[in-house]
């Protein structure tokens, strides 16, 4: 068989469509990913659009592709290039428009390192080459700025928005930026709500795959209308590996179906301590609550990130472990997290109707 001609496209799709991607169970032609087949001779080339970045098998489906089409007759040499493009899981209603996903990171209760996961998550999906954000929504605690490591007030635009901060590649916001180092922040409900208003409409995020929201601890009336306030795309919900933890995973859990927020999943934090010197793993808590928590309650269980010192130094000095350790396990750890939680929200965009004008904006 010949690749010259009518037949070359025909042929290099029937090779791609027998490649599988196994995030969403659905061969790589039917999920739109190859694009812009182009041949000459017995070169081919082609384009794999991911729905993601983040993808976990970015490599290994364009090593597939390049292996499918290699193996056609008289190809001789093929080039794929891999790029992604995000679709919104909440088209046309997304505040502001330009932000196509937002995920809130919440928890039951304080201190289980919500800000340290949300802190990684975003740094993780922006390691990927997602354009993305964090946004600190914790008006009593603020923790990001010295997670991120920036205290600077922000700018503001010729337009009077705010212009975020962007500390290793991610684009900040936090009334941390704005209230001065320990001003005491007393904030009543509404004031709180009407704050986080503004840091969705009058900062000037840009164009951004991802916003993850880093919440104030708990499950009360000022969560559920932060919750309402935005358009949020799906929960994360933290929590550390004690069987009491149940309880306070339900609460969150609860608290976003009020609002008919997805739950993307849980992550269990400081789930093991490994031990410096031999390595060994040790489960210092009952470990697998999280997951025993994901599985009674009908979620996805997201991953379990180890207590360690690494974490924490990283945290305080504003380099979190994704940017100063990334090929540690941990790093790894948020990674794989990440690349979950974008995957699951691919596919509520591939289950959610694009609105008129996000179909216009794919075939432009
Ligand atoms: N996996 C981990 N290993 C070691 N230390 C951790 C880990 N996760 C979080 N920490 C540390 O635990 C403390 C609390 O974490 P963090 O501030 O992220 O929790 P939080 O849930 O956001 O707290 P709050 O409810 O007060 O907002 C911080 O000092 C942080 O560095
Ligand atoms: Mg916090």
């Amino acid at each position: 068989m010949s690749l010259e001609g009518e037949n070359t496209k025909e042929a290099v799709l029937q090779a791609l469509s027998e490649i599988t991607d196994p995030a969403f169970d659905q061969n790589i032609v039917e999920l739109d990913y190859v694009r812009h087949v182009r041949a000459c001779g017995g070169v081919v080339a082609f384009d794999l659009v991911l729905p993601t970045p983040a993808h976990p098998h970015r490599a290994i489906l364009q090593e597939a592709a390049r292996q499918r089409v290699s193996a056609l007759p008289s190809v001789t040499q093929v080039n794929v290039t891999v790029d992604a493009e995000v679709r919104s899981a909440t088209p046309g209603r997304s505040v502001p428009s330009s932000v196509k996903n937002i995920i809130a990171v919440a928890s039951g209760k304080g201190g289980v390192g919500k800000s340290t996961v949300a802190a990684n998550l975003a740094l993780a999906l922006s390691q990927t080459g997602a354009r993305t954000g964090l946004m600190d929504a914790d008006v009593y605690g603020p923790s990001i700025p010295i997670l991120m490591g920036v205290s600077q007030q922000p700018q503001i635009s010729a337009s009077e928005k705010l212009l975020p901060l962007v500390s290793h590649g991610v684009k900040l916001m936090s009334i941390g930026f704005l209230a001065g180092d320990g001003a005491p922040v007393i904030w009543r409900g509404p004031m709180v709500s009407k704050l986080l208003q503004q840091f969705l409409s009058d900062v000037d995020w840009g164009d951004l795959d991802y916003l993850v929201i880093d919440l104030p601890p708990g499950t009360g009336d000022a969560q559920l209308t932060l919750c309402q306030t935005a358009t949020l795309s799906g929960a994360v919900v933290v929590t550390t590996p004690q069987e009491v933890a149940l309880e306070d995973v339900n609460r969150a859990i609860n608290m976003f179906a009020k609002v008919n927020v997805p739950i993307i999943g849980i992550v269990e934090n400081m789930s093991y301590f490994v031990c410096r010197h031999c390595g060994e793993r040790e489960d210092i808590f009952l470990h697998g609550g999280g997951r025993r928590a994901a599985e009674s309650l009908g979620v996805p269980f997201l991953g379990e990130i180890p207590i360690d010192p690494q974490i924490c130094s990283g945290g305080d000095n504003g380099t979190p472990i994704v940017v100063q350790y990334p090929d540690s396990p941990q790093s790894v750890a948020f990674c794989g997290i990440a690349a979950q939680v974008a995957v699951s929200l691919s596919r509520m965009a591939s289950e959610t109707p694009a609105e008129p004008e996000d179909l216009l904006r794919v075939i432009s």
